[in-house]
């Protein structure tokens, strides 16, 4: 059966390619949701990308694919540091949810050492720049039994 995966991005990725280069990489969201795409063409997986600066926004993308998705990867930008609100979200939609940063967050400023939804995603991946989105979406896919353990 085809799985589904919802790629969610949070405020302010609609701008990769020109934001902080030396953070964040010259890739920008379009080329990110294409080469998720490309990656997943191999499999029977469908995917979906949603973009928003709007954590309410953000919280009803979620509720949303709990009638579609079989997992999420997701972006939260800086809202992995400040939202009960989205953690909430993820543990009510009963999804396995991919926590991704483009930079190591770990590295960064104390504030970004916190994530409020790591805990209840399935994991977190952070440093990898845009290749953190395709580990993530294998972590997905050997979940599924898609991919060789
Ligand atoms: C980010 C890390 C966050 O701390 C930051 O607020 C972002 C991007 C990342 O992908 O590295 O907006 O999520």
């Amino acid at each position: 059966m085809t799985k589904h995966i919802l790629l969610l991005h949070g405020p302010n990725l609609n701008l990769l390619g020109t934001r902080q280069p030396e953070v964040y990489g010259s890739t920008t969201l379009a080329d990110i949701n294409a080469a998720a795409e490309g990656h997943l063409a191999a499999f029977e997986v469908k995917l979906r990308t949603a973009q928003s600066n709007h954590e309410g926004a953000l919280v009803d993308r979620l509720h949303d694919a709990r009638d579609w998705a079989d997992g999420v990867v997701f972006n939260p930008g800086a809202y992995t540091h400040t939202s009960i609100a989205l953690r909430d979200a993820i543990v009510a939609i009963e999804l396995p949810v991919i926590e991704v940063h483009l930079s190591n967050v770990h590295g960064r400023e104390a504030f970004r050492h916190q994530s409020m939804l790591a805990g209840v995603c399935l994991g977190q991946i952070a440093g990898f720049g845009w290749h953190g989105y395709i580990l993530a979406m294998d972590a997905l896919l050997r979940r599924w039994d898609l991919l060789p353990a």
